[in-house]
This record gives structure tokens, C-alpha cells and sequence, in this order.
């Protein structure tokens, strides 16, 4: 486990920006593990801006999502779907049907998640995952439990996910109850794992994450068995290690 220590999330961003290029300039069809959020907005932007100048080239990597909440259209300004289109995949230049992301609209979410996982061992798993934190230390939607659950899943959000996501929607009640999540399993099994943590509320997560029991209650702190994982942090996000 590596911890770097940022100034502000900004650089945190860039820094990953950077692993991420390294990756893909190593291996050019790489199979990235993609997360929204703010956290990996700064990520993103400087992706762009490395491929505008013509130092990345997205063309032959495959890039998953890790969640989608349900029952939101795709086309809705909150899904994670707009959200990656906006924020990054209509300025860079995946090759058509090498994005992915959860449907959280399938008819059947159970063989929808199956097809999910299925689709990412086909493509060879993945090689470089993208993460941010939950305030109550989740990863993708895996929420406070008493198990990690290993494969793709549909995941009841907890009210504190509910109240950190609201922000995005105009009322409460909008924001949507159930999500489709990439496993921990899934997770811990990319070959290397990149988490951003940002801003003070993200302190007590990171805290419990890397100093305090690996404990399902705090689904990341699964992340410090992984033997290639590297934790990007701002001070605000650090200030509790
Ligand atoms: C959502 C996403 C997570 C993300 C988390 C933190 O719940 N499902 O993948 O890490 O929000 O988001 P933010 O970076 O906006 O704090």
C-alpha cells in the first residue's frame, strides 16, 4: 500500500491522471476500472487534456464503470451515464463499444449484473481501477454491511449515501434508492487500484480505511490487502492519519 499526501485535490487529481496515462502508455489496449463523483473530476480533466496534446490515446482501451443507480434514465443529467459522457468520454476517443457501464434500467438486474462481470473477464479483467470513497467509506456503491459481496450486485443505498448524493438532485426524493455496483471481489481483482480522497469529509473514511480494522463496515479498508493499491490524498482527506 502507497499513500501520497497532495496539497490540494487538484493535485491529487493530476497525480492520477498521470498513473493512468503511465498505464496506457504501457499498454495501449488497457482495461480501466472508471468512477464517478468529484473526486475523479480533476482525474478526467487532465485525461483530456493529455489526450488534446497528444500524449494519450484512448483508442484501443476498454474502460467499465463500477456503478449505475436503477430505475434513473440513462439520458437523466444525474446518471452516471450523463455524468460520463460530460465529464469525459465525448473528449476523448474510446473506440465505439469499448465504454461500459451498468444498466440500471434492466428489465433483469440479477442476469444484468452476471453479464456485467461476465463481460469484464472476457475483456481480460481489469488492469487499472479508479476509485473515490463514500463518506461512510464505501467503494462503488458497496455499502456499510456485514460481508463484502464479491461479484456484481444490486445495492439498497444507506440514508447517509442518500444525503451525500442529494446534492445532485433537486429534491430528496429524486434521488434514486437502488444502485447496480461492481463487487469487491471485482474490485480486488484488478491487477492495481488507484483511490482519490478529497476534502475534510473524507477524513474519518480514510482514517478507518488504512489505520483501523479491515472491517466490511468500512468497505474500502478491504483495499489495503490488495498488493498494488495506492491511496491519493489530499490534506483535508489525510488530516485524520
Ligand atoms: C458515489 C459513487 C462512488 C463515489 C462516491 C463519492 O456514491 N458511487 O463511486 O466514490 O459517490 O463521491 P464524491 O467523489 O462525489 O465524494
Amino acid at each position: 500500500m502507497q499513500i501520497h499526501r497532495y496539497a490540494n485535490a487538484q493535485q491529487a487529481g493530476q497525480a492520477a491522471a498521470i498513473l493512468i496515462g503511465a498505464q496506457l502508455l504501457r499498454k495501449p489496449d488497457s482495461v480501466l476500472g472508471l468512477a464517478t463523483g468529484s473526486s475523479p473530476v480533476p482525474t478526467y480533466q487532465q485525461l483530456i487534456r493529455m489526450f488534446r496534446g497528444g500524449v494519450l490515446n484512448f483508442s484501443a482501451a476498454i474502460a467499465f464503470n463500477l456503478d449505475e443507480y436503477c430505475h434513473l434514465p440513462e439520458d437523466h443529467p444525474c446518471s452516471y451515464h450523463h455524468f460520463m459522457r460530460e465529464k469525459f468520454f465525448r473528449y476523448v476517443n474510446f473506440a465505439a463499444g469499448h465504454t461500459h457501464i451498468p444498466n440500471g434500467n434492466a428489465e433483469d438486474l440479477t442476469a444484468e449484473c452476471a453479464r456485467y462481470d461476465q463481460k469484464i473477464i472476457k475483456a481480460g479483467g481489469i488492469d487499472l481501477q479508479l476509485l473515490g470513497i463514500g463518506r461512510n467509506g464505501h467503494i462503488g456503491f458497496n455499502e456499510p454491511s456485514d460481508q463484502f459481496v464479491y461479484g456484481c450486485h444490486v445495492v439498497k443505498l444507506t440514508q447517509s449515501t442518500i444525503q451525500a448524493n442529494r446534492r445532485f438532485f433537486d429534491r430528496e426524493e429524486d434521488v434514486p434508492r437502488e444502485a447496480v455496483s461492481l463487487g469487491v471481489g471485482s474490485i480486488m481483482n484488478a491487477k492495481s487500484v488507484l483511490l482519490i480522497a478529497t476534502g475534510s469529509d473524507k477524513a474519518e473514511a480514510v482514517r478507518k480505511a488504512i489505520l483501523e480494522d479491515i472491517d466490511p463496515c468500512t468497505q474500502a479498508s478491504i483495499l489495503r490487502t490488495h498488493p498494488n493499491v495506492i491511496f491519493l490524498l489530499d490534506e483535508a482527506a489525510a488530516s485524520q492519519l
